[in-house]
């Protein structure tokens, strides 16, 4: 008996255009709501962009590939949350372009290591990790204490970022940028990125 079902099976190319369509959909449905709810596109309550040291810092990060061994993305399960502190919201990212989510954890996952650490302890381990975690196999940044930070560069990405995307800098922040991070290292930047990371949700004991 030939049945409608029988002419879908028998014919391979029908089928992969039925298939490609049913996964389209099904896709779609499931992603295309996400760009317009509300919590994963709206900033959480009281999170600010970064401020002009805290984005050179992340711009360091990036350039060094801290995130080929870090993620930053707390996963709703408590073996997580018990180590890491609340699991990360989508809403905690809206000035994170691009984000540092990532799934590699050769190290630890950063996302909530705001405050966990003193700015010296963070200064030794960026220098040589062993020199307070004798067992780490994370490679030492020396040189991020010698490099210094360009105002200007800063100053063009915090501007290029409320005209583009819209973050919400003060034009008196952005002309401030340069003075701000005067004279600081890239070790100072980074550190300054490092401890305000993650205190927007802040549970950790
Ligand atoms: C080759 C992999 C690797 C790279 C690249 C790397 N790390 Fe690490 N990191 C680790 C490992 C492993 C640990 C755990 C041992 C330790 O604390 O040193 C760690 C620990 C840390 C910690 C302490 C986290 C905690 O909760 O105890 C911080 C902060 C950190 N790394 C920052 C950075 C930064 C910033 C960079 C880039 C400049 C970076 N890491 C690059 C492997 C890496």
């Amino acid at each position: 008996m030939s049945t409608a079902h029988g002419k879908v099976e028998k014919n391979i190319g029908f089928m992969i255009i039925l298939i490609i369509l049913f996964v389209s959909v099904g896709g779609l449905v499931q992603i295309v709501p996400l760009f317009y709810m509300q919590s994963t596109t709206q900033p959480v309550e009281g999170l600010k962009p970064y401020d002009a040291l805290s984005l050179a810092g992340r711009d360091v990060y990036v350039r060094e590939g801290c995130y080929l061994c870090h993620s930053q993305m707390i996963r709703p399960f408590r073996a997580e949350t018990e180590r890491y502190g609340h699991y990360s919201v989508a809403g905690e990212f809206v000035y994170d372009r691009p984000f540092q989510w990532g799934s590699k954890r050769t190290g630890p996952d950063l996302h909530r290591v705001g405050g966990r650490y003193s700015d010296d302890w963070h200064r030794l381990h960026l220098l040589n990790p062993r020199m307070v975690v004798p067992e780490s196999i994370m490679p030492g940044y020396p040189w991020l204490a010698e490099n210094t930070v360009d105002g200007a560069t800063v100053q063009e990405r915090m501007q290029m970022l409320k005209n583009t995307y819209g973050h919400p800098y003060t034009d008196e922040e952005i002309a401030k940028a340069p003075e701000t991070v005067a004279g600081k290292t890239e070790m100072d930047a980074v550190i300054s990125y490092l401890q305000g990371l993650g205190k927007t949700i802040q549970t950790r004991r």
